[in-house]
């Protein structure tokens, strides 16, 4: 053959090669990558139905493996001393000093600017009724649930409660079905502003209107620091919160105007009880931040036009003495406010443009049972992210906790009796309230700046991007509690874990055949 065939024949088979070379890869790529996708889809996917201590890993925080033994899960569980979330309840037996009964039911309500809006609801009334609650009171709450499809259940925000009564579905109890009913019996222990709401499909119900405001009161006949009511007093609970894109004081979407004589206290307990960050400015005279997250502030001193901000779940009680001219509440950004003069007439501007109100350096120091100097039995290191994948079979971007969706977060896991530090930090671009159940947490620095006003406790903390909090609590209320973020649309898709107590386990289920859905 000549030569230059000879040449032509080799390249002619080395394309050739080349070809098959080609079409094998493509043929692996074809058939691995959807392989793959299909592997990670898989495995992303939540068991149908689960023991919410089955999920997640293990964090022991560098303390000891708290009941650690046999058995499935996270291993955490197991072992002796085995407790049950149902045993974890009040022990006084006897006559409550407190009863009533909440209906959950469908309704429409009428906001101030006459929109209707069909809600979930307590009672037909959105808010729900107003709980009030002499501070030491046994109290026993009924849920019935009379016609939402979906089950409801009761979760007392911030309030210190046995595990038994936590009230979320799926962990310490089962989805509260239409005719059914369940009770909540705890003593209300602390004096402060609270608020409740349902947890069983929380994203969708609290947004609908599940959830009221609950009130501890100092009691009359209380020691000398629980001030006697001396009768001039106003003493207003105000929910913030979006129906139908308006944002509401209550359901008023407009400025409410009411009546107050000068000289009278007053004082303003605002919740948001929304997904985002809510602004508020308070007009027409100094006042003071009085508590945050129903804990008493030391120390607070008078400010001016100063603007606040509340985390989502979060609680501030603001206090002043009713001028001779009128005083003006805003929900920044909206319609919604508060006018309150002698006779309910008159104006003034509303607040704006001031320097944000910052709890890291409000009021004075004060002892607190422990701080940035103890020796912590357990430190754990907790960072929100996000990234783009798969998560529970769906493709996006998805919350982490170091690194990890939902299902791989860390648990934290604690003894009873641990001082507990967490270092908790953000780097996503949303705004991410985390809410301890259960617990509140002393916060010691903020991007390593120690705090130095007031002891600064809350249960509902704001962190922005690039935050880093340095929080503490005691664990000293053993359960199984939920540690989310309270936009509660970022809870549903997979924002949160849980501190559990070892040893304490569950034997309610979340989803799949059960209609439990907490999130
Ligand atoms: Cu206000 Cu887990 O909730
Ligand atoms: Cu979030």
């Amino acid at each position: 053959m000549p030569q230059h065939v000879t040449r032509r024949l080799g390249r002619a088979m080395r394309r050739q090669r080349l070809r098959w070379l080609l079409a094998a890869i493509g043929a692996l790529l074809a058939f691995s990558v959807p392989a793959l996708l299909f592997a990670a889809w898989e495995r992303s996917r939540l068991p149908g139905t689960y023991n919410v201590t089955e999920i997640g890993a293990a964090d022991f925080g560098g303390g000891a493996h708290a009941g650690h033994g046999h058995g499935g899960g996270n291993g955490v569980h197991g072992g002796l001393g085995r407790v049950d979330v149902d045993h974890l309840k009040e022990t006084a037996s006897g006559e409550p000093d407190y009863r009533r009964t909440l209906t959950a039911r469908t309704a429409t309500i009428t906001l101030a600017s006459g929109r209707e809006v069909d809600v979930l609801s307590f009672d037909g009334t959105v808010p729900g009724p107003e709980l009030r609650i002499p501070r030491g009171s046994l109290v026993e709450i009924t849920l019935v649930n009379e016609d939402v499809e979906e089950g409801v259940s009761i979760h007392w925000h911030g309030v210190r409660v046995p595990n038994a009564v936590d009230g979320v579905a799926g962990v310490t109890q089962d989805a509260v079905m239409p005719g059914q009913r369940y009770v909540y019996r705890f003593r209300a222990e602390h004096a402060g502003s609270y608020w409740y709401h349902s947890h069983q499909a929380s994203a969708r119900q609290v947004k609908q209107g599940l959830y009221g405001a609950f009130v501890v009161v100092p009691r009359e006949d209380g020691a000398a620091e629980e001030k006697p009511s001396p009768g001039d007093e106003l003493d207003l609970v105000l929910m913030a919160h979006t129906f139908a894109g308006r944002d509401v004081l209550g359901v008023s979407d407009e400025l409410d105007r009411r009546a107050v004589d000068p000289g009278t206290d007053v004082r303003l307990r605002l919740v948001n009880t929304d997904d985002f960050p809510m602004r508020f400015g308070l007009a027409g005279t100094p006042f003071r931040v009085l508590a945050i997250d129903g804990v008493d502030l030391n120390g607070p001193t008078p400010l001016n036009g100063s603007l606040l901000e509340l985390a989502a779940g979060g609680r501030y009680d603001l206090g002043f003495t009713m001028p001779r001219k009128p005083v003006r509440l805003d929900l920044l950004g909206s319609d919604a406010g508060l006018l309150l003069s002698s006779d309910g007439g008159g104006d003034v501007a509303p607040a704006s443009g001031g320097r944000l109100f910052d709890p890291a350096v409000y009021g004075s120091p004060a002892p607190t049972p422990f701080g940035a100097s103890s020796r912590f039995d357990r430190t754990f290191q907790l960072d929100i992210g996000d990234r783009i994948g798969f998560f529970d079979g769906k493709l996006g971007r998805h919350w982490t906790l170091n690194g990890e969706t939902h299902e791989g977060m860390p648990a934290l896991v604690v003894q009873e009796g641990d001082l507990v530090r967490i270092t908790l930090s953000s780097e996503t671009s949303a705004v991410h309230p985390m809410h301890l159940h259960g617990h509140h947490l002393l916060v010691l620095a903020r991007n390593g700046e120690p705090t130095r006003g007031s002891p600064w406790w809350t249960d509902s903390l704001n962190l922005q991007k690039g935050d880093t909090f340095d929080l503490a609590f005691r664990a000293d209320n053993p359960g199984l509690w939920m540690f989310h973020c309270h936009n509660l649309v970022h809870a549903a898709e997979g924002l949160g874990t849980h501190v559990v107590y070892g040893g304490v386990q569950t034997r309610y289920l979340v989803g799949g055949r059960t209609r439990n859905r907490p999130e």
